[in-house]
């Protein structure tokens, strides 16, 4: 059989087509509902406390700091009330030894460490006079203190506007001490012991702050609906009513939120979306991939979606054609019935049979190679996977498997998309206004920045759900929230602070 049928039929296996997306969303709906109602749902849904959007007329001095999977942001905020503001800001790795360190404190003086430098490179003499002060036992006066947002972007159970619990680590990220602990007071910890006149004032995921950043910026009237993020790892966060919010309405033990507005956003934390497997497709590629995580049977959606992952996938596809010796994958053709060691291209301690050997920017690659031959996917081969004399073949056999998991990728995506869409009702309101008729998506990450069909995909896979259609999706807009967890967040938080 010649390497594109095989190649074919890999692919084939990723295919994941309209009956199963139907059955998909109408799931994601049933786990939604029970995520509002209790705490033990696949869907965490979890309340944020949010309930309002800031205006532009805020002012004041900020900070934020965001801690997402790779790194680790600092940054000042002046709000000068006319909706412009300015901004500083410093980024740094996270070292790989701190996302799975043995005490929380490791990784979170690290953090304190890192806003301690931040303030003496950009804010010298307010750090100076109060370090000082404090260090003595003096009062430092309110107005002098940093209002600091904490952008944690993993499971929390909020339980104030700067409270939350860790619910459990993704993306790699594996302290076992964190989970069950308040990440806020962790960081305030640390910032005490250093002395930093900083206060923990807001705890935040990154689609809310997605979320924010769309909705003030976005055109229109109507308000962003959701806040999304396909990146290193996938979730989404949402506009919802407040009374269908029950496990939040009927706790007595909540903490206190403002009621005025009738909604609150949710982060819905759907990496976790049918851990159970009862409607997500499992290939032979994805179980494998999931026995190799640390956090196996969990964020099982994520896993087929996102960016740490689908590098993975695509890797472990390849290698399982690779050692089929009826396939001349990276082997000259004709040979490759006898003895592979003799006749293969690959380097066997190169990144093809490393674990997460494969980068899943080289999806993107396949997808938006348009040279003759795929030039560019063969270069790449050969200069950064230790695969030599890539054939025009070959490279399409790896375009081919590449462009089906990016594609189940997409369309598992629009499952999260739709379902909200659905689960919310905003189809069903229509004022016959096409703009106040939108329904607008704020999305970041990097694979819908980079991967070039992302967002084509999705709208297609949104085409054929029922209760949508062509025209519910063109009324769906969707548009890169950039640098929401940074920048816009702040301004909400300001708005939480007031409200505390
Ligand atoms: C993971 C985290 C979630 C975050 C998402 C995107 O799914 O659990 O909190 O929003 O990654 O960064």
């Amino acid at each position: 059989m010649a390497l594109a049928q095989h190649a074919k039929r890999v692919a084939a296996e990723f295919d994941y087509g309209k009956e199963d997306l139907q059955r998909g969303v109408a799931e994601f709906i049933r786990e939604m509902d029970a995520g509002l109602k209790t705490e033990v749902a696949t869907l965490s849904q979890i309340p944020t406390y949010v309930t309002a959007v800031p205006n532009g007329t805020e002012k004041g001095l900020y900070m934020a700091v965001d801690l997402g999977g790779t790194n680790f942001r600092v940054c000042s905020i002046q709000l000068h009330g006319d909706t412009t503001f300015s901004l500083t800001q410093s980024k740094v790795a996270i070292p790989k030894e701190l996302m799975a360190a043995k005490t929380s404190k490791e990784l979170f003086s690290f953090l304190a460490k890192q806003i301690e430098i931040f303030l003496q490179a950009h804010h010298e003499e307010h750090y100076a006079s109060h370090v000082e002060r404090k260090r003595k036992g003096n009062e430092v006066a309110e107005e002098e203190i940093f209002n600091l947002g904490f952008t944690f972007s993993f499971p929390v159970k909020q339980i104030g506007i700067n409270k939350g619990l860790l619910m459990r680590w993704t993306k790699g990220f594996d302290i076992k001490e964190t989970v069950g602990q308040d990440v806020c007071a962790l960081l305030q910890e640390e910032i005490d012991l250093l002395h930093l006149p900083v206060r923990v004032a807001a705890l935040v995921n990154d689609t809310v702050g997605t979320l924010m950043a769309r909705s003030y910026t976005s055109p229109g009237k109507t308000g962003t609906l959701l806040g999304a993020i396909f990146g290193t790892g996938t979730n989404g966060a949402y506009v919802e009513k407040l009374d269908k919010v029950t496990k939040l309405t009927e706790d007595k033990n909540a903490g206190s939120y403002d009621k005025s507005t009738g909604e609150m956003i949710v982060n819905t934390e759907w990496g976790s979306f049918d851990n159970g497997l009862k409607v997500l497709p499992n290939t032979p590629y994805d179980i494998a991939l999931d026995e190799a995580t640390p956090n196996p049977g969990i964020q099982m959606f994520e896993k087929r979606i996102s960016g740490m992952f689908l590098g993975e996938l695509l890797r472990l596809a390849l290698v399982g054609l690779y050692k089929d010796a009826a396939v001349p994958l990276f082997k000259d053709e004709n040979s490759s019935q006898n003895d592979i060691s003799s006749v293969t291209h690959v380097d066997g301690n190169g990144p093809l049979f490393k674990p997460w050997g494969i980068d899943t920017s080289l999806l993107s690659i396949c997808a938006g190679d348009q040279s003759q031959g795929l030039r560019v996917i063969r270069q790449t081969l050969e200069r950064e996977y230790g695969v030599s004399a890539v054939s025009a073949e070959d490279a399409e056999a790896v375009r081919e498997i590449a462009a089906a998991i990016g594609r189940r990728a997409a369309r598992l995506a629009a499952v999260a998309i739709a379902a909200i869409v659905l689960e919310t009702g905003r189809l069903e309101k229509s004022t016959g206004v096409v703009e106040e008729d939108v329904i607008d998506v704020g999305v970041d990450g990097s694979l819908v920045e980079f991967y070039p069909n992302f967002e084509e995909f999705m709208r297609e896979a949104l085409r054929g759900v029922e209760g949508i259609g062509e025209a519910g999706e063109k009324r769906i807009r969707i548009g890169i929230a950039k640098d929401g967890s940074g920048v816009f967040e702040i301004l909400w938080k300001w708005e939480g602070i007031k409200n505390m």
